[in-house]
């Protein structure tokens, strides 16, 4: 595999909003369409592509928001859609390692990230991403943390 992180452009656009789930469908994450709309409206948002060659395999989207009010909301991932066909190959882990890659270029010490409870939901994932669980749960959310 040859995985990196890329720049969301006019020319890949298209593959980044066709990445499931499809505007309506029902899912634990957000469709990538509504992702971009929310990092247009958010300046600290850091949208990405994650690519393995020329091949499209998921979307993640950090946030970097240093004065939020909310701890769980200054650093960390925001979403993260890897394709159908793409997963159980690393793709996940690799996008968490970048976001962590850049927290520490940053100088950020630790990231976090909310995830929906139940066994059909990312957990286990984050889980073994090296999350821990902080206890708190907020929007009905699960929020976990990673010291980086
Ligand atoms: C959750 C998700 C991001 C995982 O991506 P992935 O590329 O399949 O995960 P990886 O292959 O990098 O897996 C890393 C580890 O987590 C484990 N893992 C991944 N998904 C898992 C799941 N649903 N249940 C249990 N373990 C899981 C893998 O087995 C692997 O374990 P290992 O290190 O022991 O081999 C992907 O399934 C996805 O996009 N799901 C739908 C959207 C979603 O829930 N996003 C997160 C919302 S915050």
């Amino acid at each position: 595999m040859a995985l990196a992180l890329i720049d969301i452009t006019p020319d890949n656009l298209d593959r980044a909003v066709a990445l499931p789930p499809a505007p309506g469908e029902r899912s634990t994450v957000a469709p990538v369409v509504y992702s971009l709309a929310e990092a247009y409206v958010t300046p600290t948002a850091w949208p990405r592509l994650i690519v393995d060659g020329d091949q499209v395999v998921g979307f993640v989207m950090a946030n970097w928001d240093p004065d939020n009010e909310y701890e769980a909301f200054r650093a960390g991932i925001w979403r993260l859609n890897v394709a159908d066909e793409a997963r159980g190959r690393g793709v996940g882990r690799f996008a968490v390692e970048q976001v962590v890659d850049e927290a520490r270029r940053r100088g950020v010490g630790r990231i976090t990230v909310l995830w929906e409870p139940g066994d059909d939901g990312p957990e286990e994932f984050y889980l073994k991403c090296g999350f821990v669980r902080t206890g708190e749960e907020l929007f009905g959310e699960v929020v976990g943390v990673r010291e980086v």
